[in-house]
Protein backbone atom coordinates (compact mmCIF):
# COMPACT_ATOMS: atom_id res chain seq x y z
CA UNK A 1 0.00 0.00 0.00
CA UNK A 2 1.38 3.91 -1.05
CA UNK A 3 -0.38 6.36 1.62
CA UNK A 4 0.22 9.70 -0.11
CA UNK A 5 0.04 13.33 2.35
CA UNK A 6 -0.72 15.99 0.65
CA UNK A 7 -1.03 19.43 2.41
CA UNK A 8 -4.25 20.35 1.81
CA UNK A 9 -8.28 18.64 0.87
CA UNK A 10 -7.83 20.50 -2.87
CA UNK A 11 -4.22 18.65 -3.88
CA UNK A 12 -5.05 15.48 -2.38
CA UNK A 13 -8.59 16.12 -4.75
CA UNK A 14 -6.11 17.49 -7.14
CA UNK A 15 -3.90 13.93 -7.02
CA UNK A 16 -6.53 11.59 -7.07
CA UNK A 17 -8.71 13.16 -10.16
CA UNK A 18 -5.24 13.14 -11.86
CA UNK A 19 -4.59 8.88 -11.38
CA UNK A 20 -8.16 8.35 -12.16
CA UNK A 21 -7.60 10.81 -15.60
CA UNK A 22 -4.55 8.58 -16.33
CA UNK A 23 -6.15 5.51 -16.11
CA UNK A 24 -8.62 6.41 -18.34
CA UNK A 25 -6.22 8.00 -20.83
CA UNK A 26 -4.41 4.68 -20.94
CA UNK A 27 -7.24 2.60 -21.12
CA UNK A 28 -10.12 4.38 -22.82
CA UNK A 29 -12.87 1.74 -22.19
CA UNK A 30 -11.64 1.36 -18.33
CA UNK A 31 -14.35 0.36 -15.91
CA UNK A 32 -14.71 2.32 -12.93
CA UNK A 33 -15.65 1.83 -9.80
CA UNK A 34 -17.02 4.95 -8.17
CA UNK A 35 -18.32 6.11 -4.82
CA UNK A 36 -20.41 8.85 -3.43
CA UNK A 37 -20.23 11.43 -0.25
CA UNK A 38 -18.99 15.32 0.18
CA UNK A 39 -15.31 13.97 -0.06
CA UNK A 40 -15.96 13.03 -3.71
CA UNK A 41 -17.52 15.99 -4.75
CA UNK A 42 -14.67 18.21 -5.61
CA UNK A 43 -12.95 15.09 -7.52
CA UNK A 44 -15.76 15.20 -10.28
CA UNK A 45 -15.82 18.08 -10.50
CA UNK A 46 -11.96 18.51 -11.67
CA UNK A 47 -12.84 15.13 -14.00
CA UNK A 48 -15.55 17.18 -15.56
CA UNK A 49 -13.60 19.91 -16.22
CA UNK A 50 -11.06 17.63 -17.40
CA UNK A 51 -13.48 16.73 -19.86
CA UNK A 52 -15.01 20.19 -20.93
CA UNK A 53 -11.44 20.89 -21.42
CA UNK A 54 -11.24 18.04 -23.98
CA UNK A 55 -8.02 16.54 -21.86
CA UNK A 56 -10.52 13.37 -21.07
CA UNK A 57 -12.69 11.27 -22.88
CA UNK A 58 -15.50 9.12 -21.06
CA UNK A 59 -17.26 8.12 -23.84
CA UNK A 60 -15.83 4.27 -23.97
CA UNK A 61 -15.59 4.32 -19.74
CA UNK A 62 -18.19 2.46 -17.58
CA UNK A 63 -18.72 3.06 -14.50
CA UNK A 64 -20.34 0.62 -11.04
CA UNK A 65 -20.58 2.65 -7.83
CA UNK A 66 -20.43 1.00 -4.41
CA UNK A 67 -23.61 1.66 -2.77
CA UNK A 68 -26.97 3.15 -3.42
CA UNK A 69 -30.06 3.58 -0.03
CA UNK A 70 -32.59 0.90 -0.26
CA UNK A 71 -36.07 2.59 -1.28
CA UNK A 72 -34.81 5.97 -3.06
CA UNK A 73 -35.97 6.20 -6.51
CA UNK A 74 -33.46 7.59 -8.85
CA UNK A 75 -35.14 10.84 -9.03
CA UNK A 76 -34.88 11.27 -5.08
CA UNK A 77 -32.61 14.21 -4.58
CA UNK A 78 -30.78 11.88 -1.62
CA UNK A 79 -30.05 9.06 -3.94
CA UNK A 80 -26.66 8.33 -4.87
CA UNK A 81 -27.94 8.06 -8.39
CA UNK A 82 -29.38 11.79 -8.64
CA UNK A 83 -25.73 12.70 -6.91
CA UNK A 84 -23.81 10.79 -9.20
CA UNK A 85 -26.01 12.33 -12.19
CA UNK A 86 -25.73 15.85 -10.75
CA UNK A 87 -22.00 15.38 -9.94
CA UNK A 88 -20.34 13.92 -12.56
CA UNK A 89 -22.67 11.92 -15.50
CA UNK A 90 -24.88 14.86 -16.81
CA UNK A 91 -21.55 16.86 -16.90
CA UNK A 92 -19.04 14.30 -19.23
CA UNK A 93 -19.44 12.42 -21.99
CA UNK A 94 -19.88 9.25 -20.41
CA UNK A 95 -23.30 6.61 -22.02
CA UNK A 96 -25.50 6.93 -19.05
CA UNK A 97 -26.09 3.25 -20.44
CA UNK A 98 -22.82 2.15 -19.39
CA UNK A 99 -23.24 3.63 -15.61
CA UNK A 100 -24.42 1.35 -13.33
CA UNK A 101 -25.80 1.60 -9.48
CA UNK A 102 -27.58 -1.27 -7.67
CA UNK A 103 -31.38 -0.08 -8.17
CA UNK A 104 -32.42 0.40 -4.26
CA UNK A 105 -35.95 0.14 -5.38
CA UNK A 106 -36.32 -3.12 -7.28
CA UNK A 107 -38.87 -5.38 -5.75
CA UNK A 108 -36.63 -8.57 -5.16
CA UNK A 109 -33.02 -6.82 -3.51
CA UNK A 110 -31.76 -10.09 -3.14
CA UNK A 111 -31.77 -10.60 -7.56
CA UNK A 112 -31.03 -7.26 -8.30
CA UNK A 113 -27.52 -7.53 -5.70
CA UNK A 114 -26.49 -10.74 -7.81
CA UNK A 115 -28.01 -9.19 -11.07
CA UNK A 116 -25.03 -5.95 -10.35
CA UNK A 117 -22.41 -8.87 -9.74
CA UNK A 118 -23.10 -10.58 -12.93
CA UNK A 119 -23.04 -7.00 -14.56
CA UNK A 120 -19.30 -6.45 -13.16
CA UNK A 121 -18.45 -9.60 -14.16
CA UNK A 122 -19.48 -9.46 -17.72
CA UNK A 123 -17.78 -6.17 -17.92
CA UNK A 124 -14.65 -7.78 -16.98
CA UNK A 125 -14.39 -6.69 -13.63
CA UNK A 126 -13.33 -3.21 -11.68
CA UNK A 127 -9.93 -2.07 -13.24
CA UNK A 128 -10.05 1.01 -10.85
CA UNK A 129 -12.18 1.37 -7.73
CA UNK A 130 -12.59 4.66 -5.50
CA UNK A 131 -12.68 4.74 -2.44
CA UNK A 132 -13.30 7.13 0.81
CA UNK A 133 -14.34 6.17 4.55
CA UNK A 134 -17.46 6.74 6.86
CA UNK A 135 -16.65 7.50 10.49
CA UNK A 136 -17.73 4.16 11.09
CA UNK A 137 -14.94 2.44 8.82
CA UNK A 138 -17.17 1.55 6.18
CA UNK A 139 -15.93 1.60 2.86
CA UNK A 140 -19.27 1.51 0.47
CA UNK A 141 -21.65 0.53 3.29
CA UNK A 142 -20.16 -2.03 4.57
CA UNK A 143 -20.66 -1.64 8.17
CA UNK A 144 -18.63 -2.72 11.19
CA UNK A 145 -18.50 -7.22 11.23
CA UNK A 146 -19.21 -7.38 7.46
CA UNK A 147 -17.41 -10.33 6.48
CA UNK A 148 -13.97 -9.86 4.26
CA UNK A 149 -15.05 -12.40 1.62
CA UNK A 150 -19.19 -10.36 1.35
CA UNK A 151 -20.48 -9.82 -1.99
CA UNK A 152 -23.31 -6.84 -3.19
CA UNK A 153 -25.81 -6.98 -0.48
CA UNK A 154 -28.53 -5.19 1.73
CA UNK A 155 -26.83 -4.21 4.87
CA UNK A 156 -28.52 -1.96 7.82
CA UNK A 157 -26.81 1.21 8.70
CA UNK A 158 -24.77 1.62 11.86
CA UNK A 159 -26.08 4.93 14.47
CA UNK A 160 -22.50 6.50 12.75
CA UNK A 161 -23.74 6.55 10.18
CA UNK A 162 -27.20 7.07 10.24
CA UNK A 163 -25.58 10.49 12.45
CA UNK A 164 -22.96 11.46 9.64
CA UNK A 165 -25.74 11.30 6.94
CA UNK A 166 -28.38 12.11 8.50
CA UNK A 167 -27.97 15.90 8.09
CA UNK A 168 -28.60 15.28 4.38
CA UNK A 169 -31.93 14.62 4.73
CA UNK A 170 -34.27 17.09 5.48
CA UNK A 171 -37.81 16.32 7.46
CA UNK A 172 -39.59 19.91 6.37
CA UNK A 173 -39.95 18.24 3.15
CA UNK A 174 -40.47 15.21 4.27
CA UNK A 175 -37.32 13.33 3.82
CA UNK A 176 -36.09 10.64 5.85
CA UNK A 177 -32.83 8.51 5.55
CA UNK A 178 -32.98 5.01 4.64
CA UNK A 179 -31.42 2.68 7.31
CA UNK A 180 -30.58 -0.04 4.74
CA UNK A 181 -28.50 0.36 2.14
CA UNK A 182 -27.43 -1.65 -0.97
CA UNK A 183 -23.37 -1.74 -1.18
CA UNK A 184 -20.89 -3.85 -3.19
CA UNK A 185 -19.31 -6.26 -0.46
CA UNK A 186 -16.03 -5.92 1.22
CA UNK A 187 -14.95 -8.70 -0.73
CA UNK A 188 -16.62 -7.52 -4.10
CA UNK A 189 -14.19 -4.38 -3.53
CA UNK A 190 -10.90 -6.37 -3.15
CA UNK A 191 -11.64 -7.69 -6.37
CA UNK A 192 -10.98 -4.32 -8.35
CA UNK A 193 -7.81 -4.36 -10.46
CA UNK A 194 -6.39 -1.15 -8.11
CA UNK A 195 -8.00 0.76 -5.05
CA UNK A 196 -7.57 4.41 -4.45
CA UNK A 197 -9.01 5.75 -1.79
CA UNK A 198 -9.10 9.52 -0.80
CA UNK A 199 -9.50 10.88 2.57
CA UNK A 200 -9.62 14.19 3.87
CA UNK A 201 -10.50 16.25 7.20
CA UNK A 202 -9.98 15.78 10.89
CA UNK A 203 -12.82 14.48 11.78
CA UNK A 204 -11.79 11.10 9.98
CA UNK A 205 -8.28 11.16 11.29
CA UNK A 206 -8.74 8.39 13.95
CA UNK A 207 -10.96 6.18 11.71
CA UNK A 208 -8.06 6.53 9.09
CA UNK A 209 -5.49 5.59 11.45
CA UNK A 210 -7.56 2.48 12.97
CA UNK A 211 -7.88 0.97 8.91
CA UNK A 212 -4.35 2.32 7.61
CA UNK A 213 -2.02 1.13 10.54
CA UNK A 214 -4.38 -0.96 13.09
CA UNK A 215 -5.19 -4.59 12.62
CA UNK A 216 -7.23 -5.94 10.08
CA UNK A 217 -10.42 -6.02 11.42
CA UNK A 218 -14.22 -6.81 10.45
CA UNK A 219 -14.84 -3.69 13.11
CA UNK A 220 -13.35 -1.58 10.38
CA UNK A 221 -14.24 -2.60 6.97
CA UNK A 222 -11.49 -0.32 5.43
CA UNK A 223 -8.61 -1.83 7.01
CA UNK A 224 -9.38 -4.89 4.48
CA UNK A 225 -7.79 -2.95 1.98
CA UNK A 226 -4.48 -3.92 3.65
CA UNK A 227 -5.29 -7.02 1.98
CA UNK A 228 -4.94 -5.61 -1.55
CA UNK A 229 -1.57 -5.41 -3.26
CA UNK A 230 -2.16 -2.35 -5.65
CA UNK A 231 -3.47 0.52 -3.36
CA UNK A 232 -3.03 4.05 -3.02
CA UNK A 233 -4.59 5.75 -0.20
CA UNK A 234 -4.33 9.82 -0.62
CA UNK A 235 -5.24 11.92 2.62
CA UNK A 236 -4.85 15.57 3.60
CA UNK A 237 -2.34 16.75 6.40
CA UNK A 238 -5.66 16.98 8.33
CA UNK A 239 -7.09 13.03 7.93
CA UNK A 240 -3.08 11.89 8.19
CA UNK A 241 -2.86 13.43 12.01
CA UNK A 242 -3.08 10.39 13.67
CA UNK A 243 -1.19 8.46 11.73
CA UNK A 244 2.48 7.22 13.20
CA UNK A 245 4.59 6.75 9.95
CA UNK A 246 3.83 9.78 8.78
CA UNK A 247 7.52 10.27 7.69
CA UNK A 248 7.77 7.19 6.13
CA UNK A 249 5.28 7.18 3.49
CA UNK A 250 6.73 11.16 2.91
CA UNK A 251 9.94 9.99 2.02
CA UNK A 252 8.21 6.29 0.06
CA UNK A 253 6.28 9.64 -2.00
CA UNK A 254 9.32 12.04 -2.23
CA UNK A 255 11.95 9.08 -3.70
CA UNK A 256 9.70 6.65 -5.57
CA UNK A 257 9.99 7.18 -9.17
CA UNK A 258 6.54 6.02 -9.82
CA UNK A 259 4.96 8.87 -8.59
CA UNK A 260 7.32 11.31 -10.41
CA UNK A 261 4.42 12.59 -12.32
CA UNK A 262 2.43 13.30 -9.47
CA UNK A 263 4.74 15.50 -7.35
CA UNK A 264 3.86 18.80 -8.38
CA UNK A 265 -0.16 18.56 -8.44
C1 LIG B 1 -21.13 7.30 2.38
C2 LIG B 1 -20.75 6.27 1.33
C3 LIG B 1 -19.30 5.87 1.44
C4 LIG B 1 -18.42 7.09 1.63
C5 LIG B 1 -18.81 7.78 2.89
C6 LIG B 1 -17.93 8.98 3.24
O1 LIG B 1 -21.55 6.74 3.57
N1 LIG B 1 -21.55 5.11 1.42
O2 LIG B 1 -18.94 5.17 0.28
O3 LIG B 1 -17.07 6.70 1.68
O4 LIG B 1 -20.13 8.23 2.68
O5 LIG B 1 -18.65 10.16 3.10
P1 LIG B 1 -18.06 11.61 3.20
O6 LIG B 1 -17.15 11.79 2.05
O7 LIG B 1 -19.28 12.48 3.07
O8 LIG B 1 -17.40 11.71 4.49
Amino acid sequence: MDVIIRPDAASAEALTAEIIANALRVKPNLTLGLATGATMEKVYQRLADMNKAGALDFSLCKTFNLDEYVGLPAEDRNSYRYYMNYHLFDRINIDKRNTHLEDGTAADLEAECAHYEQLMDEAGGVDLQLLGIGLSGHIGFNEPLSSFSSRTRAVNLTPTTMAQNGPYFDPAKGEKMPNRALTMGVGTILDARKLVMLVTGERKADIIAAALEGPMTSMVSGSAIQLHDDCVVILDEAAAAKLTLKDYYRSAFENDPKWDAYRNI
